[in-house]
């Protein structure tokens, strides 16, 4: 029998445990990927945590920002060959066994292919951080010049706040504190507001309002104060998956004709195209995750500082770097 190590999680609300499986036999239609680097994404919190996401069931191995090459291919897979690097996004991980793992299945409709020029480690963030941000700002109704705010300064507002400098965007970053200005300034902020110290709706009224803000940071207080933030016609686009309810007075709303959007990446058969464009962007214009590495058997630690934002910008698991 041919054994993996993997991160998994047994049932909602367990620990990571590191277990040995038995590496996964690709069926008719899907794909075996060595898995050469994985992110580590706050949406990982939905399988540790738990919650009611169909398709969603236990023992679970997360991991959604997958980097790795094509091992092994099921009977009718035509489109791609062994040897060749590819990504892979969400929902793996999530209804599907994932990256945090020596290996992961998935399906041909899933995968893209990765650019030579892209290291591994920081092509990974681009498969859910990457699209996710670059498609909320495509899609945000902003034109180029117009005031774009990132709030929340991760994995994800990190990749949000480059991909909307180099879009043209009046780009604006949103954080706690004042550590975290310099380098947001370094990936494209032209202002950076800190919340602690300033107002931030007197501050984006001072640039006439945001036309659209991502809102990233998972806390429904703080992304609840944003909406008089915004610009007449202005978009709040809520990213983070915030349990408690966001509140907004519908006067908020209708004096500003502001309005307020869910967003998540494609997926289905168009991710694949949806995660090249994001690849595609990202070479064109030079922009790169901000990344720190750890083995699998350091997953308790790398989502530690997650949690407590203390990773500059994003974790990847890298399990070719085993420490044991
Ligand atoms: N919609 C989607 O498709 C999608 C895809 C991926 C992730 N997500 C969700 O998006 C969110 C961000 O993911 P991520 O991977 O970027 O997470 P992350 O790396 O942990 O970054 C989140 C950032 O939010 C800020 N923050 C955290 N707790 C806060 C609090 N209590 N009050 C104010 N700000 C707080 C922190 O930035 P500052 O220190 O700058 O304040 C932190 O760095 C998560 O909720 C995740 O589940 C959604
Ligand atoms: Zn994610």
């Amino acid at each position: 029998m041919n054994l993996m190590k993997a991160i998994q999680v047994n049932l909602p609300g367990g620990e990571f445990e590191l277990v040995t499986r038995e590496i996964p036999e690709p069926t008719e239609g899907q794909i075996r990927v060595k898995v050469l680097a994985c992110g580590v994404c706050h949406g990982d919190a939905m399988v540790k945590n738990g919650g009611n996401y169909p398709g969603l069931e236990y023992p679970r191995i997360p991991g959604h920002e997958i980097i790795g090459v094509i091992e092994k291919l099921g009977p009718g897979v035509r489109e791609f060959k062994i040897g060749q690097r590819v990504g892979v996004g969400w929902p793996a991980g999530i209804t599907y066994d994932g990256g945090f793992a020596e290996y992961t299945i998935t399906s041909a409709q899933e995968l893209v292919l990765i650019p030579e020029e892209l290291n591994e480690a920081e092509a990974a963030p681009l498969l859910c951080a990457g699209v996710t941000t670059f498609e909320a700002l495509k899609n945000s109704g902003a034109k180029p010049g117009d005031v774009i705010a990132i709030q929340g300064i991760g994995g994800l507002g990190h990749l949000a706040i480059q991909y909307a400098k180099k879009m043209g965007f009046k780009t604006v970053s949103i954080s706690r504190g004042a550590d975290k200005k310099e380098l947001a300034e370094q990936l494209g902020s032209q202002v950076y507001i800190d919340t602690e110290s300033t107002d931030v709706i007197k501050e984006l009224q001072k640039l006439g309002g945001a036309k659209a803000i991502l809102a990233t940071a998972p806390n429904s207080e703080a992304i609840s104060e944003l909406i008089n933030g915004l610009s007449l016609d202005g978009k709040l686009m809520i990213i983070a998956g915030v349990e408690e309810p966001i509140q907004i007075f519908a006067g908020q709303l209708i004096a500003g004709r502001r309005s307020v959007q869910g967003w998540r990446p494609t997926i289905g058969s168009d991710a694949g195209a949806a995660r090249k464009d994001t690849m595609d962007f990202s070479l064109l214009t030079d922009v790169h995750p901000m990344i720190e590495t750890f083995p699998l058997e350091q997953i308790d630690l790398a989502y530690e500082k997650m949690l407590n934002s203390k990773i500059r910008f994003r974790a990847v698991l890298i399990p070719g770097n085993s420490i044991s």
